[in-house]
């Protein structure tokens, strides 16, 4: 296990700070004093969490054959988690302190102390003897007295139109997945697609975390992107680990550090209940190692609930011999807000570097892939004359239908490029009064911090190809 230090602490604190300061990320509610763990992405933020979910897309759906996608109704038929097993069994252990009554998830606080390996699984009832005998204090007051662990259902529950009776219940999705398991016909139906074969989506999740934390790591209302690939049974174990080792190649292509990044097995007591087999992949973030994708292999266990629970026939009809059966299910399971919070902390990096005046200064830089960066070219004047800001407003409109760019005039030169490094864009582009006459700008490279001069108008041809080929 990783304990977290000083040190860690700090650079959470420094991120969380970054992302407020350079409009990524706000506390969510903010104006009203904030609603707990909730976050709200801002002009930056945005971007760079639209850039994560198009590159999954892209990677997931558009470069393969054998997914297509969907966006399902996050409001669904109550029986839907009847039938998934939500109603009765999705829950965490409920523990309160006996001193200051506040109330935490048993099985996280003993995994804070003793690590995730030695807790993962444990039953309901061992939960509270464990804590006392590992005397795990109350982080709220410090007391090492604890009730019974209970099962607490984590999800969110509303009413459907004018009447709050348990006629009208409905509940907020606690996973995306559902949405696919109850159209897997309609899917078969209209793209007459052969086994094997997946189905994608990315949508918002909810679920009423005994303890969200860890910034926009566990939150009560989050996304996920979620696949849920169709088998034959006998074929499960080969497609399992091809998508594995996609799902691994998608974080490490876009430039997440493979030595922080490991597979995890769950053991057979930690199983959901619709596992035969779970691997996650997980992220070593500053506070220690945590779950980024979970990856399940689901059996034929939703299709065939479904088909009780609805009367529905869900099964595939094997072209070859006839025979009809329910498929089994492969399921790799992203969390887009912990994805991008992951990109976050990998990207983050503080470098000696000399400043625009020559003094030596510690410069904070988003080190994203370029795929991922938020604004792709900043483009600088060096001054406000009327002049250059014609020459580079000029420029800002020729770039604008290639990438999202900025235009800023702002404070020196020094205090734009810190700026822009910040967010980790790639290239700035300076318009120097030398510009006039040579009608060409200086490029600077966010990583190497090298600075080319290229002539005006091929500036979106000398960018194309540097994307193209670094
Ligand atoms: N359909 C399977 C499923 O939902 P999960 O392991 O509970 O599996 C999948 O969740 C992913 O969703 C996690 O790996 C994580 O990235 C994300 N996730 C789950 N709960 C979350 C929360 N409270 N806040 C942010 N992300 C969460």
């Amino acid at each position: 296990m990783l304990m977290k230090n000083k040190k860690d602490d700090q650079l959470m604190e420094k991120i969380v700070s970054l992302c407020k300061r350079r409009g990524l990320i706000f506390p969510g509610s903010e104006i009203y004093g904030g609603l707990a763990n909730t976050w709200d992405y801002g002009p930056v933020g945005v971007e760079l969490k639209n850039n994560v979910r198009a590159a999954w897309w892209k990677y997931f759906v558009q470069e393969r054959d054998d997914i297509v996608g969907l966006d399902a109704a996050i409001l669904m038929h109550p029986r839907t988690w009847e039938a998934s097993g939500h109603v009765a069994g999705f829950s965490d252990p409920l523990v309160d302190c006996k001193k200051c009554k506040k109330r935490h998830r048993g099985d996280k606080l003993l995994e804070e102390k003793l690590g995730v390996d030695d807790v993962a699984g444990i039953k309901l009832e061992d939960v509270q003897p464990r804590l006392m005998k590992e005397k795990i204090k109350c982080p709220d007051c410090g007391a090492v007295d604890w009730t019974e662990a209970r099962k607490f259902n984590l999800m969110f529950k509303t009413h459907q139109g004018v009447t709050e009776d348990s006629g009208s219940l409905v509940y907020l999705r606690p996973e995306t997945a559902q949405g696919i398991f109850v159209n897997f016909k309609n899917v078969l139906d209209t793209t007459h697609k052969k086994l094997p074969f997946g189905v994608a989506q990315i949508g918002k999740a909810f679920r009423n975390e005994i303890t969200p934390g860890n910034f926009t790591f566990r939150t009560r209302e989050f996304e996920q992107m979620e696949i849920e690939y169709f088998v034959k049974e006998e074929d499960w174990k080969k497609k399992y680990d091809e998508l594995k080792k996609a799902s691994m190649d998608f974080f490490t292509g876009l430039g997440l550090d493979p030595k922080k990044l490991r597979w995890r097995k769950h053991a057979p007591d930690e199983l959901s209940h619709y596992s035969k087999e779970t691997n996650d992949i997980e992220y070593r973030f500053p506070w220690g190692w945590g779950e980024l994708e979970g990856f399940a292999y689901r059996t034929d266990f939703d299709l065939a609930q479904h088909e009780k629970f609805s009367g529905a026939k869900l099964r595939y009809r094997d072209p070859q011999t006839g025979e009809e059966f329910i498929p089994h299910c492969i399921e790799p399971s992203f969390g887009l807000d912990r994805t991008v919070l992951t990109f976050l902390v990998d990207a983050y990096a503080e470098e000696e570097a000399k400043s625009a005046t020559g003094e030596m200064e510690t410069r904070v830089v988003l080190k994203l892939h370029k795929d991922l960066a938020p604004v792709k070219v900043a483009i600088l004047p060096l001054s406000k004359k009327n002049e250059l800001v014609k020459v580079s407003m000029k420029i800002y409109d020729e770039l604008k239908p290639h990438w999202m760019v900025q235009h800023d005039e702002t404070q020196s030169i020094g205090k734009r490029y810190r700026r822009q490094d910040e967010i980790g864009t790639p290239f700035c582009v300076t318009v120097d009064f030398e510009s006039l006459k040579d009608k060409a700008v200086t490029v600077r490279d966010r990583d190497t911090m090298k600075q080319e001069r290229v002539k005006i108008e091929s500036l979106v041809s000398y960018i194309k190809e540097k994307f193209e080929n670094d």
